[in-house]
């Protein structure tokens, strides 16, 4: 069933878990994504990067996306994942996404709060959800680039959210895109500042990889939406590479599914560790 964040994130904030936003980059791995919530009993959000939009075409990503969304029993999230490209964001919702994410840490500063508020309003009356991310997070993960210097102001990202009336706010405190980053750590007081500044459920993005402890502290300081791409991918590749040392299997789907279960693992894995199962 096709949802959008609000209610999605408001009932995690209220009893203290996360919802996975997972990248789906392929059809198996969206049905990896979906199977694994399923399974889980768990809310999910499928997350759809301008990359995968490049790779399938907006229309087939989403008729991907809603097919699976439909036939779910578990709530599901259609979501643009780090909208850089925003007349594209805008074709998303015409076509039927229940969420975007805004990325706005390439804009000048003096026109984010006015450009997020106008396009929050329009999301809004087509019953569609905002998250936004002002500070980039660091790293690199092909289109999505950030430099590590920029973390999140509280005082600053309390105004911003008060003023465009965003559904949910992308932190930037440490954590980073793609494999990790020596010394890659999170600033956790930092994150209960912005907690105690901010009144909408927070995101962390750029979460593969990181420390079990470190993801459920994060999770008690107000973080309800948990991005995780790499690891879906690693896991991927890892099994393909096995699955092709074997010289007799030449049909493709013998090839991806193997893969596919592998990211239906990794999926179960991190809606246990957010503390999501049983919550649809
Ligand atoms: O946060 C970045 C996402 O993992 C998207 O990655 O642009 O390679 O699809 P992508
Ligand atoms: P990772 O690929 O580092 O898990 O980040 C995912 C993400 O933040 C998607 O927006
Ligand atoms: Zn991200």
């Amino acid at each position: 069933m096709l949802v959008n964040l609000r209610s999605m994130l408001q009932k995690a904030d209220r009893e203290h878990y996360a919802v996975g936003g997972y990248n789906m980059t392929t059809l198996e791995s969206a049905m990896a994504i979906i199977e694994a919530g399923e399974e889980e009993k768990s809310p999910v959000i499928l997350q759809v990067s301008e990359k995968t939009i490049d790779y399938m075409g907006l229309d087939l990503a989403f008729a991907v996306a809603k097919t699976l969304a439909d036939r779910a029993v578990v709530p599901v999230c259609i979501h643009f994942d780090h909208g850089r490209n925003f007349p594209m964001v805008e074709d998303s919702l015409k076509i039927g996404f229940s969420s975007v994410m805004l990325d706005v840490s390439k804009m000048p500063k003096d026109e984010r709060i006015e450009f997020v508020k106008e396009f929050v309003s329009k999301a809004h009356h087509l019953g569609a959800t905002v998250e936004a991310e002002e500070d980039q997070i660091g790293g690199r993960e092909d289109y999505v680039d950030g430099n590590r210097g920029h973390f999140t102001d509280p005082k600053r990202a309390a105004q911003f959210v008060r003023e465009t009336n965003v559904d949910a706010f992308a932190v930037s405190i440490g954590s980073t895109h793609g494999k990790p980053l020596p010394h890659e750590k999170l600033d956790l007081e930092l994150l209960a500042e912005i907690n105690k500044a901010v009144d909408v459920p927070l995101v962390l993005h750029g979460a593969s990889s990181t420390d079990e402890k470190v993801v459920r502290e994060a999770i008690s300081l107000g973080i309800c939406k948990i991005n995780i791409d790499t690891d879906l991918r690693l896991a991927f590749t890892r099994e393909l590479r096995r699955t092709l040392k074997d010289a007799d299997i030449y049909d493709p789907r013998e090839e991806l599914a193997p893969s596919r279960d592998e990211i239906r693992d990794e999926v179960i894995k991190h809606i246990r560790l957010f503390g999501s199962s049983d919550k649809a």
